[in-house]
């Protein structure tokens, strides 16, 4: 019988990648679990206009470049990230390629095993027919949650291998092992973007079934670990495949073997997967791909042992024979190249990356343009997406190029001097390196589009609902500043302060919208913490806004239109949150008069204690009617400036010292909850300091964000765990308000 095998094979990730060591600064982690723990350095992150269609055009168009597309009987695509629950991907490959009508095309799925089976299946339609040639595709995009575990294991790519009779790479051998189990280890429900994972239980079952498919295999083929050469593991981490091999040596009776050993066995297979991370289903084929193309030994008539696991689970055991010929139709350049031409990405952009979603209401939209090889996905129009060729006319309009706009804006925490700047004190405050982001494309013409992650909220309005809306919360703040209702019956909702934003803009700039608005807003910044997520998502929004219409707005006019609109969240705004997230920095205030600081240096904090029940309006209104007449806000003054003087002069034990008095006062003026200050006890019990910063709360258990200062993170870290509060590191940003 004849061979039958992988006769082309090539793989393809995006352009831009996040060095999880940026990751490990943003959640304040210790790079070395990722860099050592995961054993992953990068991992690839797609751009907006690229999906699984894209990335696995421009790996099939570089596996078949010597090909005649013509023989093509079949392209089986497998995949878990479907972009359709009925129309296969492929077929889109297939006329992206240029591929004739007469062929096959199916889409299969299994979680990460859905490749490994289109192989088989590829194999036995060849053996039964062996003039006909298979395309097998696999390509995914591994999308966990932002800040959850498995954050830091995403990753995407794409394989295309042309399966053929007497192929050129690698003979694939008919034994296999099987293994398949109804467990949940990992799974994407239809209606999330991002999957749900057990981490730790579905390595166990990784190693598990990897167990059961070499004994299944060992019996089908009479075959023990010697007989093989290398080995090839599904990759979702590069650890976890060491952790793989370790097994396997350990059943064969082949331990002890050096872990350093193994490392140095691996290294040829792990080098593309420890750059691009997690690609699901094409991950075992880049690991293939991987050894061959930097491995320097020859390794023709070489067998490889094959472990092919998708959660669920579906695994597989099986081997292939290296052919004589492989170092001559390999794409080993092409793969070297375009890894060594990727773009690094900031923590801001891999955010804006990750959060841009395409509409899911059937709106129309247009993709911004990026770096995506030869095939783009530039939009979606009457639902249907729409596929291009790189270098083909543009069929954007000039227009409509433009008609893409994004703007970051910074959330702030106050250092020293909350509730006293309402008694014309000073207050010390800086931006921080959390941001909201809004997003505005063009969208029907008849409708602006609101799709509000943070608050899981997507809408669409008429002009004329919104201004109906306007009028309402107009009139409520009306009746607010008449002391007739509370500060939270002016937005019913507290994204109506978005849409404000939005139909505030248009009538202040006396203009009207000659197209439709789709509005993305996400935020890395608390809600209702004090640290002034309002503020950056107004500015976010206008700055978008005015950037979208081709217009520009000095500072002066952000502020007054961005303080007026961010009073009908917090009653009377003092400025501040709209101050510091437009201009960034740090920033003493006194009496509307803002002074420059350099970024304060010392080791700072952040503990999320929770939304507080009362809202900022309602403890600055507590505080003024108690201790409005005090004398306490003079003393506020001198810790304020204590501290502007120690941070100044990076003095740490005088900044804790000036922290714990704060702390004091504001404790006076009842805003910290008995909760809070039991734990703020704790730190100091530690040799830290804490205070909260923003308005606090007059009642409940919750008081929004604490600021910690201190050296030693371990105590305070099972302190907050202890509490059920998380730490972050928080750093202090220069700039405040931008386009991207
Ligand atoms: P985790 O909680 O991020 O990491 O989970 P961990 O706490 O288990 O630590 C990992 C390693 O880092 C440990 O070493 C730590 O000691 C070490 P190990 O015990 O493994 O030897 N570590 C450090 N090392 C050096 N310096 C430090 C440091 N700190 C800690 N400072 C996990 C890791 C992979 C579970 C997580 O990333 C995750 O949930 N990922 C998603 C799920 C996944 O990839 N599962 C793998 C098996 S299932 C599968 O492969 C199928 C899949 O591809 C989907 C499909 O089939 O479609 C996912």
């Amino acid at each position: 019988m004849n061979k039958v095998g992988i006769h082309r094979l090539a793989f393809y990730t995006s352009h831009y990648y996040l060095d999880l060591a940026i990751l490990a600064n943003a959640r304040g982690i210790e790079v070395n679990k990722f860099y050592i723990g995961l054993g992953q350095s990068k991992m690839a992150v797609p751009a907006p206009d690229e999906d699984i269609v894209t990335l696995a055009a421009n790996a099939a168009k570089r596996a078949l470049n010597d090909i005649n597309v013509n023989e093509i009987d079949t392209i089986l695509f497998a995949t878990e990230s479907g972009i359709d629950q009925s129309k296969a991907a492929g077929v889109y490959v297939k006329s992206l390629l240029g591929l004739p009508n007469r062929v096959r095309v199916i889409e299969l799925k299994q979680a990460c095993y859905g490749a490994t089976a289109a192989l088989q299946f590829a194999t036995a339609m060849v053996a039964k027919q062996p003039h006909k040639k298979i395309l097998v595709l696999a390509a995914d995009v591994a999308r966990y949650g932002f800040n959850t575990g498995g954050e830091s294991s995403q990753g995407c790519g794409a394989i295309a291998m042309l399966i053929t009779a007497n192929p050129s790479i690698l003979a694939i051998e008919p034994e296999t092992g099987l293994y398949t189990d109804d467990v949940m280890d990992f799974w994407r429900p239809n209606y999330r973007s991002e999957a749900l994972v057990e981490g730790h239980y579905s390595t166990k079952i990784y190693l598990h079934a990897l167990e059961q498919t070499w004994q299944h295999y060992q019996e089908e083929s009479g075959r023990n670990f010697k007989d093989h050469d290398y080995f090839c593991y599904h990759t979702p981490v590069p650890r976890l495949v060491e952790k793989a091999h370790q097994t396997l040596l350990k059943i064969a009776g082949e331990l002890p073997v050096e872990s350093n050993k193994t490392h140095e066995q691996l290294k040829p297979i792990l080098y593309y997967g420890r750059e691009t991370g997690n690609s699901y289903s094409a991950a075992l084929y880049i690991s293939l791909i991987s050894l061959l193309d930097n491995t320097a030994e020859e390794l023709s008539h070489k067998r490889i042992g094959f472990y092919s696991y998708g959660s669920g689970c579906v695994a597989e055991f099986f081997s292939g024979v290296v052919q004589p010929e492989y170092r001559q139709v390999l794409a080993t350049e092409f793969h070297r190249q375009h890894l060594a031409s990727r773009q690094a990405l900031t923590y801001q952009e891999y955010e804006a990356f990750y959060s841009y979603q395409l509409p899911t209401n059937g709106g129309e939209c247009f993709t911004p343009k990026h770096e995506t090889g030869d095939f783009r996905l530039a939009g979606i129009k009457e639902h249907k997406r729409i596929y291009k060729l790189v270098n083909q006319p543009e069929i954007l309009s000039k227009e409509t190029k433009a008609a893409i706009s994004k703007a970051l804006s910074p959330g702030k925490l106050i250092l020293s001097g909350e509730h006293a700047v309402n008694f014309g004190k000073p207050v010390l405050a800086m931006a921080i390196d959390r941001y909201a982001q809004t997003t505005i494309a063009s969208h029907d013409p008849e409708q602006v589009t609101f799709n509000l992650l943070d608050f899981n909220y997507k809408n669409s309005f008429t002009i004329n609902t919104l201004r109906a809306l306007k009028r309402r919360v107009k009139e409520k703040y009306k009746e607010f500043l008449a002391g007739k209702v509370g500060i939270r019956e002016v937005l019913q909702q507290p994204f109506e302060l978005t849409q404000y934003a939005v139909v505030n803009w248009l009538d202040h700039m006396n203009t009207k919208f000659n197209r439709g608005l789709d509005i993305h807003t996400t935020s890395s910044i608390p809600v209702g913490c004090g640290m002034g997520s309002s503020a950056a998502s107004v500015l976010s929004v206008l700055k978008a806004i005015t950037r979208f219409h081709d217009m520009s707005w000095d500072r002066e006019q952000y502020y007054t239109i961005a303080k007026e609109i961010e009073q009908l969240q917090h009653g009377k705004s003092s400025g501040i949150d709209v101050y510091i997230s437009l201009h960034g920095g740090c920033v003493y205030f006194k009496e509307g008069q803002a002074e420059p600081r350099p970024l304060p240096t010392v080791p700072l904090f952040l503990v999320n204690t929770g939304t507080p029940a009362a809202t900022t309006g309602e403890s600055v209104s507590h505080v003024l009617e108690h201790f409005g007449q005090d004398s306490i806000w003079q003393t506020f003054e001198t810790v304020t400036n204590i501290m502007d003087k120690a941070l100044q002069a990076n003095d740490l034990p005088e900044v804790q010292s000036a922290i714990r008095d704060n702390h004091r006062l504001l404790t006076k003026i009842e805003v910290v909850p008995a909760k809070v200050q039991r734990f703020i006890t704790e730190i100091e019990a530690q040799g830290a300091a804490a205070k909260i910063s923003g308005a606090g709360a007059v009642t409940g258990d919750q008081a929004g964000a604490l600021l910690v200062v201190t050296e030693q993170v371990e105590p305070i870290k099972q302190l907050c765990h202890q509490y059920g509060y998380d730490l972050l590191e928080v750093k202090a940003v220069e700039r405040g308000l931008h386009a991207l």
